[in-house]
């Protein structure tokens, strides 16, 4: 049975993990790819791409990895030209990339702050002002950007930039996908809620000695309704659905994938 994006193209920002293990964007890349997408791993991590690649190559799909600092015009402009280069086009382009500093307001430096917005949002413009062109000429496609639903509500814990970067992204979709829906192309954007990824594991559980980190893990899924985080795996099952054909006529939304702790 064919999958659910056979044959196209899929770009992903960020598909590596930081540190390993299963990240959003290295789980959405693999999705992808058992989908039977060809899917380019794009990531500051040479080796974090490398390893998702190979992960898909393992399975017998077909992957490239790219170095590409995504808040870099001029290496965004080479990781397009190169993803054309190798697979001639771009059906799908996926913004996984994102951070957060958690720091109150008034130590908030405006490094930080326009680093966190460089990642969050700023990588997103540049994906998209260097695919978009390619994608219009290949007669349309789908772009999935990874927001948080911190986007639209507190979540308890001082972080303004990623607050505010992050809102910025989902109206910066909303205007791509209406401004480009002649051209047949889709944006949405997913709004994850706790999601368990070894960055969130790292952060959340570096303060605390190795005999707290259990609990803390627990009080985190205490605190998401189902009694459980989401995984890497329902944030990239929801891409893949916002990036094929069955969500053809879906454009300009922001869907959580957080298990209903926004309610
Ligand atoms: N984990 C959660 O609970 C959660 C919740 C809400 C939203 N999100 C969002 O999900 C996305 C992915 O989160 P994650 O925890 O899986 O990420 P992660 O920290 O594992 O990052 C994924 C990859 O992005 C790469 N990266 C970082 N900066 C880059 C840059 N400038 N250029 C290219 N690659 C770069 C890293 O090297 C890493 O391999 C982010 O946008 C994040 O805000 C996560």
């Amino acid at each position: 049975m064919a999958g659910k994006v056979e044959g196209k193209v899929v770009l992903v920002s960020g598909a590596g993990s930081s540190p390993d293990g299963w990240s959003n964007g290295a789980a959405a890349a693999v999705l992808y790819a058992r989908e039977g997408a060809k899917v380019v791993a794009a990531d500051i991590n040479i080796a974090a791409a490398e390893a998702t690649a190979a992960e898909i190559a393992g399975e017998g799909g077909e992957s490239l990895a790219i170095q590409c600092d995504v808040t870099k015009e001029t290496e965004v402009a080479a990781l397009v030209a190169e993803t054309l280069r190798r697979f001639g086009r771009i059906d799908v382009l996926h913004n996984n990339v994102g951070t957060y500093a958690v720091e109150a307001l008034e130590d908030t430096s405006e490094a930080s702050w326009d680093r966190v917005f460089a990642i969050n949002l700023k990588s997103t413009f540049l994906l998209c002002k260097h695919a978009i062109p390619a994608m219009v000429e290949g007669g349309g496609g789908a772009i999935v950007n990874i927001s948080s639903i911190a986007s639209i509500r507190w979540a308890g814990a001082d972080y303004f930039s990623y607050y505010s970067s992050k809102a910025g992204l989902n109206q910066f979709s909303r205007m791509i996908g209406r401004r480009y829906a002649k051209n047949q192309i889709r944006c949405n954007t997913i709004l994850p809620g706790l999601i368990d990824t070894p960055q969130i594991r790292s952060n959340l559980l570096k303060d605390f000695p190795p005999e707290r980190q259990e609990e803390e893990l627990a009080k985190r899924h205490r605190r998401c309704p189902p009694g459980r985080m989401g995984t890497p795996w329902d944030i990239a099952r929801a891409a893949v659905f916002l990036a094929s054909d069955d969500s053809a006529y879906i454009n300009g939304v922001e869907l959580p994938v957080d298990g209903g702790i926004t309610l």
